[in-house]
């Protein structure tokens, strides 16, 4: 599904944020990304998003090199990926609705067919009675659900998100990430950047190692401890 190849990344004016890292997910494999505040987990995530580009080697996606994706293609790829961030970044004027609703307004999805998958992703994500509120009415958690709405909405073949419980408390940490694992079985490809190492370890899926733009570790799910 995924494969990197030999990826490097230097920002202009900047150092190598990632070096020669190549890595691959099988379809249907939830992995995490981890490692120390700078180690390029983020930049990981941009590159396969095509929010930013690789200095160096190729990315592959379902067999698709990125590198041959000019910025016209990009809003097709990005009906492809779901993203969702740390900080749910919801139009605070715009409902539940509204929100979860804007991926298939901007794919031209016919309004009866998007009413119908919106509430099929509030659902999934247990708000469906929330659908009317406006998003400062409800609680972090809450807010990232529906940030998590949205990013499934379009039934993307992927679904990334970096540092997705960096906002919220163990406890919704966990169903956060149980919330990713529900969409696992249901074949969904998921990749998550966490420095949550606690959390990572009890949710025994593979686990990448970043430490200064390298790969320095890739445990296998049966080998987390
Ligand atoms: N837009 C940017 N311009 C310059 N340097 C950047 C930019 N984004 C990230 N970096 C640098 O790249 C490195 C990796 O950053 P990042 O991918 O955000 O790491 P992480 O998400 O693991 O904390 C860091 O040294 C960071 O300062
Ligand atoms: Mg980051």
């Amino acid at each position: 599904m995924i494969r990197f190849d030999q990826v490097s990344k230097r920002y202009e004016g900047g150092h190598e944020a990632l070096s020669q890292l190549s890595f691959q997910v099988a379809p249907g494999e939830m992995a995490f990304v981890t490692g120390h505040s700078g180690a390029g987990k983020s930049t990981l995530l941009k590159l396969l998003g095509l929010i930013e580009r690789p200095s160096h080697g190729s990315i592959s996606l379902d067999g698709q090199s990125l590198a041959k994706i000019g910025r016209g293609g990009i809003p097709k790829l990005r009906r492809r990926i779901g993203m969702v961030f740390q900080d749910h970044r919801l139009l605070m004027d715009r409902t539940v609705f509204a929100n979860v609703e804007l991926p298939l307004v901007i794919g031209g999805v016919a309004p009866a067919e998007r009413g119908r998958r919106v509430r099929a992703a509030l659902e999934k994500v247990g708000l469906l009675a929330y659908e009317r509120q406006l998003p400062a009415t409800l609680s972090t958690g809450e807010q990232q659900r529906v940030g998590i709405a949205r990013a499934i909405v379009a039934k993307p073949t992927l679904l990334i998100a970096d540092e997705p419980t960096g906002n919220l408390d163990p406890q919704l940490a966990v169903e956060i990430m149980g919330l990713f694992a529900e969409f696992q079985q249901v074949g969904t490809t998921v990749l998550v950047a966490s420095h949550d190492l606690p959390l990572i370890k009890r949710m025994r899926k593979r686990v990448v190692v970043l430490d200064h733009g390298r790969l320095v570790a890739d445990i296998a799910a049966e080998e987390v401890l």
